[in-house]
């Protein structure tokens, strides 16, 4: 079972195999203009991801969902999202956005004020900052208890799930509140919502997220199917993107600053945190030169190839020179925590404006 709510090591291969989650590499040639992301196989599977891919080549109406629990502070992990909606903003898309504060208020004892302001302060200004227009007519963000047809809607999902398919898939039992039991019926709500009559009636949707959240899929593509003739529901599509490594080498989390660099640090600290990051190098610089270094189990190299290094040539370069023992780690890592340096620098100019327009889009 994958735990939405808990942090777990996860090894790729075997969702790919045993949830019936599909290798994005196989459908990758069928999307004329890849995002980076996808190019690099951080994007590693899909379900129904041809359909979108069809849509998006034609240039025909499609829709993308995703959702942000404000609960803590954003990290460098949670940017590959905003890459994602940037691109698909691009395709066409319409991108509607959740905050998710009823499921922080019901999983994470968030209040809804609190919830609000998070929302404001941390993810709304650094989407923007970032380089997501949220003022644009195509993309709608909205908070969860602040939307009354999302409740509506959601309400009326309820009815084709039952308290044994919740307990078998979340593995909610006799002390789970009921807020919690329904936090997933509101995620099935805000990635259907697209196709209530109210936003326009059914259309294809696609989700991308990591692969935690997989069983809200499931859930939602179950229920979907469910309401196929009632509402003339399509069950949605998804991808699933790889979790960053945290600086210290197991996974990154807000919850431990060791291991994250945050959207809010300053420059200064970015850089300084890059320099700690864990290396795919050799224990002697000997070893290194003769051996070459491990680029595939490099926090640093994974920094280049998520955010920093845009170019695809250049990027293959320095894998190439790590793995001959021509690069050594201590270059490489100046290299990266420079360019980490600058990326911060540009968020930062941004973040005043950024945060005065995340104020209205609420
Ligand atoms: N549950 C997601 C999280 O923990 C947030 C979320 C809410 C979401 N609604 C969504 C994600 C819809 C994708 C689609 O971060
Ligand atoms: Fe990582 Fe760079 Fe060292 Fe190679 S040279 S292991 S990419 S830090």
């Amino acid at each position: 079972m994958i735990d939405p709510w808990a942090s777990s090591e996860l090894d790729y291969e075997k969702l790919v195999n045993q949830f019936g989650i599909k290798k994005f590499s196989e459908i990758l040639k069928k999307v004329k203009n890849p995002s980076t992301l996808m190019k690099r196989g951080v994007i590693f599977g899909y379900r129904d991801f041809d359909k979108i891919a069809k849509l998006i080549n034609d240039k025909q109406d499609f829709a993308v969902v995703t959702g942000m629990m404000p609960s803590g502070k954003m990290h460098i992990g949670h940017k590959m999202v905003v890459d994602q909606l940037k691109w698909y903003h691009e395709q066409g898309g319409y991108l509607s956005l959740s905050i998710a504060d009823m499921e922080a208020y019901a999983a994470r004892n968030i209040s809804f004020s609190q919830g609000k302001e998070i929302a404001i302060n941390e993810y709304l200004s650094n989407y923007i900052a970032l380089g997501l227009d949220l003022t644009d007519e195509n993309i709608y963000t909205y908070l969860q208890s602040e939307e009354s047809t999302l409740n509506d809607f959601s309400y009326q999902l309820s009815k084709k799930v039952n308290l044994a398919d919740m307990k078998a898939i979340y593995g909610f039992n006799n002390t789970t509140n009921i807020a919690h039991l329904y936090a997933p019926i509101i995620q099935v709500g805000d990635i259907l919502l697209p196709q209530h009559e109210n936003f326009g009636g059914p259309k294809n949707v696609v989700v991308p997220v990591g692969v935690d959240q997989d069983p809200h899929i499931r859930l939602t593509r179950d229920i979907a199917y469910k309401f196929r003739e009632e509402l003339g529901l399509i069950s949605p599509a998804s991808t699933y993107h790889r979790f960053i490594t945290g600086l210290t080498g197991g996974k990154m989390s807000s919850s431990q600053p060791k291991t994250a660099i945050f959207l809010n640090d300053s420059p200064k600290e970015a850089e300084k945190k890059t320099k700690t990051a864990k290396t795919g190098g050799r224990e002697s610089l000997q070893e290194q030169k003769e051996l070459g270094g491990c680029p595939d189990r490099c926090v640093i190299y994974e920094m280049l190839v998520y955010h920093l290094i845009e170019d695809d040539k250049k990027l293959k370069e320095i894998y190439d020179e790590c793995k001959s023992g021509e690069l050594l780690c201590g270059h490489c890592k100046a290299m990266t925590a420079e360019l980490m340096g600058e990326f911060f620098e540009n968020l930062h100019t941004k973040k005043e404006e950024s945060l005065e327009i995340a104020k209205t889009i609420l």
